[in-house]
């Protein structure tokens, strides 16, 4: 097909490129910018593993075109840390480092998703009880079922 000349923000930073227009966000991220954190678990919308912020509100970026995101400001999971270092430790996320925490993770794959589901949940005042994180985290799934240690960080970061 015919490629098109887009604009996409992604972390705040602007990025041109010629795409087709059937290819998804989550492919353009991870194979045109590189931006390989957000991962493809079913690129049918049902996983959660490729959850990333347009303009605010999560979104499933496999389902998503990439023509169609112009003019918003996309955050994937490279673009949440505020950025430097402590002690030569880059600096994480409070969410990020409550993941390590509280081990909310095994394999790690479905992790960047479930953070950036879970920044989103924090911010938007849903995590008042285990019940409630685990509510509006139930479009992440994790096949290691470490869903404990995840809403056990999400609780840690909202205290
Ligand atoms: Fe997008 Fe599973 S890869 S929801």
């Amino acid at each position: 097909a015919q490629k098109q000349a887009i604009t996409l923000k992604v972390n705040r930073k602007t990025y041109k490129l010629d795409v087709e227009p059937r290819e998804t966000l989550l492919d353009v991220l991870r194979e045109r910018l590189d931006l390989t954190g957000s991962k493809k678990g079913c690129d049918h919308g049902q996983c959660g593993a490729c959850t990333v912020h347009v303009d605010g509100r999560t979104a499933n970026a496999c389902l998503l075109l990439a023509v169609m995101q112009q003019g918003r400001e996309i955050t994937t999971i490279e673009g949440i840390a505020p950025g430097g270092k402590t002690n030569g430790q880059e600096r994480l996320h409070p969410l990020q480092a409550a993941f390590i925490k509280h081990d909310g993770l095994q394999c790690g794959y479905c992790t960047p998703g479930q953070i950036m589901s879970g920044v989103a949940v924090l911010r938007d005042g849903h995590a008042d009880s285990p019940a409630e994180i685990r509510e509006w985290m139930s479009g992440n799934i994790c096949r290691c079922g470490a869903y404990a240690g995840i809403v056990a960080a999400i609780e840690s970061v909202k205290k």
